[in-house]
C-alpha cells in the first residue's frame, strides 16, 4: 500500500554534503534571480564540453549526483521544514540502500521487475504517478500550453520527464529538439523506452540528472527557448518548482524564454465542517467526557486530503471565507525567497461560525491572459477523481491563538467580522503555515 507521507527531513550530516555539493557547483547560486546576461552558452565552462554524439543520442546516464531522496513530492507538508528536498529517487551515488521490500518479512514474494528499483520511487509513482498520468484535463493543459508556445525552431527543455509524455506533447507540438530532465534513473530508462516505442527518439534526449546538475555545453549545445515542468504539488510550491524552475531560467534558458506554467496562484477558504471536527478533535462519548485529549491536536502542520483518505469536495462543509488569494508566482521572474517570510492578510468573515481549518489550493496558468487554467480547487476537481488523487488539497486546522491555553480553543467569528490572516513561508517559499488573529492581536 502506498501513502503520501510528510517528508522526512535528510539528516543532518546528508544535507551539509548537499549543501558542500551545491556550493562547489560552477553557476549554481539558486537565491540569485538575476539573470546574467554575461552567463550564456558560449560563455559556458569550458569544462562541459558539449560531446557531440551526446547531443541527440539517448544514452546519457547518471554522473553519480551525490543527492539523496527523502520524502514525497506531493506530501511536502510540514511547515519550516522543507529546505533541502529532492524529488523522490533521485538517484544516490553510493547505490539504492532504499530499495523496495526490505522491510517486508523474508518470506514475502517480489517481482522481479521491482527488485531494484528504490522504494520511494515505487512509492512515489503508485502514489501519484499513475493518477497524475490519467489526469486526462491536467494532460490537455500542457498540450494546449505547448501548442500556443512551442514555435518552429525552438528547443524545448524539461525538467522532470517522468514517463515522458510531456516531453512528447512538446515534440508533437513541433520543437525542434526536446531535452528532457529526469533525476531517477529508472524513470529516465523507462522513458527513453517509452519515446521510442512513441518513435520519437531522434527528437527527444533524456538526461539522467538533478536539474540543477545541468550544464549548456556539456548536456545540450545551447540554452533553450521553451521550458515545460510539472513539478507542482499538493501545495503549488511544494516540489520546489521555485528553485528549480529559477535555476533553470538563469542558466539553462534563453533570455526571453517561453516557461509553462508561466504563472501560478495559492488560494485558500476558511471552512467550518462537523463531520472534519469528527476525526480531527472529541468531546465526549455517552457520559465521558474527553475533551482534554485535544491538548495533542495538530494546529501547526498542513495535512493533505489524501492523508485523511477523503475527497474534500465529499466532506460536508461551509464557506467562512470562500476564496482568499495569498501568494502570487510569476515563474518567468520570481525565484526563492521572493515570496518573503511572513505576509498579514486582512480578511472579512462572510458567515458567522468556527473556523475549523484553512483549505489550500491553487491555480497554474498555461498563458499570459491566463486563459488557460489548472485548479485544484475542490468545487473545480469534483469530475476529477484522478487530480483529487493525485494533489487533492491541503488543510491545516485552526485554533484561537490569541486564546491560547492547555487544549484548543475554537476560532469563532461573526459575519463582516474583520480578522488577520497570517501566512509564514518557509525559506525555500515551497511550505507554509497559517495562523488567524484578530486585528487587536496581531503583533
Ligand atoms: C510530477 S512528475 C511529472 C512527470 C511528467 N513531466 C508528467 O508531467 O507527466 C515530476 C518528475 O520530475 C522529476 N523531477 C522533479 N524535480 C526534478 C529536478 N529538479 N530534476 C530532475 N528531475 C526532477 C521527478 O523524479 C518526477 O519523475
Amino acid at each position: 500500500m502506498s501513502t503520501r507521507k510528510e517528508p522526512t527531513d535528510l539528516l543532518e550530516e546528508e544535507l551539509q554534503e548537499l549543501r558542500h555539493e551545491q556550493a562547489a557547483l560552477p553557476s549554481h547560486n539558486l537565491k540569485d534571480e538575476d539573470f546574467d546576461d554575461e552567463d550564456n552558452a558560449d560563455d559556458d565552462d569550458d569544462d562541459h564540453d558539449y560531446n557531440e554524439d551526446g547531443g541527440h543520442d539517448d544514452d546519457y546516464d547518471d554522473d553519480g549526483d551525490d543527492y539523496d531522496d527523502d520524502g514525497d513530492a506531493r506530501n511536502a507538508g510540514k511547515a519550516g521544514r522543507h529546505n533541502g528536498w529532492v524529488p523522490p529517487g533521485a538517484d544516490n551515488q553510493g547505490g539504492d540502500e532504499d530499495v523496495f521490500g526490505t522491510d517486508l518479512d523474508e518470506h514475502f514474494y517480489i517481482p522481479r521487475r521491482l527488485e531494484d528499483k528504490c522504494a520511494s520511487l515505487v512509492e512515489a509513482v503508485n502514489d501519484f504517478h499513475f493518477a497524475m498520468l490519467n489526469d486526462s484535463q491536467r494532460n490537455d493543459f500542457y498540450r494546449q500550453a505547448l501548442a500556443r508556445q512551442v514555435k518552429p525552431g525552438d528547443v524545448v527543455l524539461e525538467i522532470g520527464t517522468g514517463s515522458g509524455l510531456l516531453a512528447m506533447l512538446a515534440a508533437s507540438a513541433g520543437a525542434k529538439h526536446v531535452y528532457t530532465i529526469e533525476a531517477n534513473r529508472h524513470l529516465a530508462a523507462l522513458a527513453r523506452k517509452i519515446i521510442r516505442a512513441n518513435n520519437l527518439q531522434d527528437k527527444i534526449t533524456v538526461i539522467n540528472k538533478l536539474s540543477t546538475n545541468v550544464h549548456v555545453g556539456h548536456d545540450f549545445p545551447e540554452r533553450c527557448d521553451v521550458l515545460v515542468s510539472e513539478i507542482l504539488g499538493t501545495l503549488l510550491l511544494g516540489e520546489s518548482a521555485l528553485q528549480f524552475v529559477a535555476d533553470a531560467r538563469r542558466r539553462l534558458l534563453k533570455k526571453d524564454a517561453a516557461i509553462i506554467p508561466r504563472a501560478g496562484r495559492q488560494f485558500i477558504s476558511l471552512v467550518q465542517s462537523n463531520e472534519l471536527r469528527q476525526i480531527t478533535s472529541v468531546q465526549k462519548w455517552e457520559g465521558f467526557d474527553l475533551h482534554e485529549f485535544n491538548a495533542l491536536q495538530d494546529t501547526v502542520s498542513l495535512v493533505f486530503t489524501k492523508q485523511y483518505g477523503f475527497r474534500f469536495s465529499s466532506v460536508k462543509h461551509d464557506l467562512l471565507v470562500a476564496k482568499q488569494q495569498v501568494c502570487d508566482v510569476d515563474f518567468t521572474r520570481d525565484g526563492p525567497g521572493s515570496l518573503g517570510e511572513e505576509v498579514i492578510i486582512p480578511i472579512v468573515a462572510e458567515a458567522d461560525g468556527t473556523v475549523d481549518a484553512v483549505l489550500t489550493y491553487w491555480e497554474a496558468y498555461g498563458d499570459k491572459d491566463e486563459q488557460l487554467v489548472m485548479s485544484t480547487e475542490p468545487e473545480a476537481t469534483k469530475d476529477n477523481f484522478a487530480r483529487d488523487m493525485q494533489w487533492g488539497q491541503a488543510l491545516q486546522l485552526v485554533e484561537d491563538l490569541d486564546n491560547e491555553g492547555d487544549e484548543p480553543k475554537p476560532f469563532v467569528v461573526s459575519k463582516g467580522e474583520r480578522i488577520d490572516l497570517i501566512v509564514r513561508f518557509s525559506e525555500d517559499s515551497a511550505v507554509m503555515q497559517f495562523a488567524l488573529s484578530r486585528p487587536q492581536h496581531a503583533a
